[in-house]
């Protein structure tokens, strides 16, 4: 039976991808190429500097030093800021709120596993930092998805035991981070992507606690 509830972030609780790929693409056609939506698609749930070495992979650029890598990830991540910035909680995924509302008012424990450093700032402007007993992210993690390490985290800080944790992800590492973790999951999004997850729902608006019963 299920005792906690950890959401992924963005593509689960928020739709930033799209503000990712703004602020990757601007950084890709300064360097004199471009790269398409559904490559976009490889960097959901990979972390900033995994996503930038795949970025200059698809632009054949190989002579970049770690310190001109790191200068390119904090320009990235200045334009994203900008973006994020003017988020308001009307960019709130539909059923988001709510669903994570229903969980707390069943007794459930909620927290949030993100790769993302920026978690904190969202959460802040979607005004939902009250809504989870633990916040696990980018800053406090070191292994990347689909390591487990920021799913055990976040069940250790709400103290339930990983069995009785369900992972909501929209990536295919996080599904797969959370498997490797002992969890039950659900994956948000399509079903042809999110193959190895116990149900897919097209967002958090489709699911109700009776499907999680079913786990
Ligand atoms: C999430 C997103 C990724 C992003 C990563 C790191 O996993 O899906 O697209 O690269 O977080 O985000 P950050 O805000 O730390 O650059
Ligand atoms: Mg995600």
């Amino acid at each position: 039976n299920i005792k906690a509830c950890i959401f992924d972030l963005d593509g689960v609780i928020v739709d930033t991808a799209v503000y990712h790929y703004k602020a990757w693409k601007r950084l890709a056609n300064e360097m004199g190429f471009d790269f398409t939506e559904r490559q976009n698609e490889q960097l959901k749930g990979v972390s900033r500097m995994a996503s930038l070495d795949l970025i200059l992979g698809w632009g054949n650029i190989t002579n970049k030093t770690s310190e001109e890598k790191d200068a390119l990830a904090t320009q990235k991540n200045m334009w994203y800021i900008e973006m994020i910035n003017q988020l308001t909680p009307a960019e709130i995924l539909p059923g988001a709120r709510e669903f994570v509302q229903i969980c707390r008012d069943a007794g459930l424990k909620t927290a949030i596993g993100s790769a993302s450093k920026n978690t904190p700032t969202i959460l802040n402007k979607l005004e939902l930092t009250q809504l989870f007993d633990a916040i696990i992210d980018g800053n406090s993690v070191s292994a990347p998805k689909p390591d487990p390490e920021v799913f055990l985290k976040g069940a250790e800080a709400v103290g339930v035991a990983p069995a009785h944790c369900v992972v909501f992800e929209d990536a295919v590492a996080g599904i797969e981070a959370a498997i490797n973790g002992g969890m039950k999951t659900v994956g948000i999004g399509s079903i042809d992507i999110l193959t190895k997850a116990q149900i897919v729902v097209s967002g958090l608006d489709k699911l109700t606690l009776d499907m999680l019963a079913e786990l």
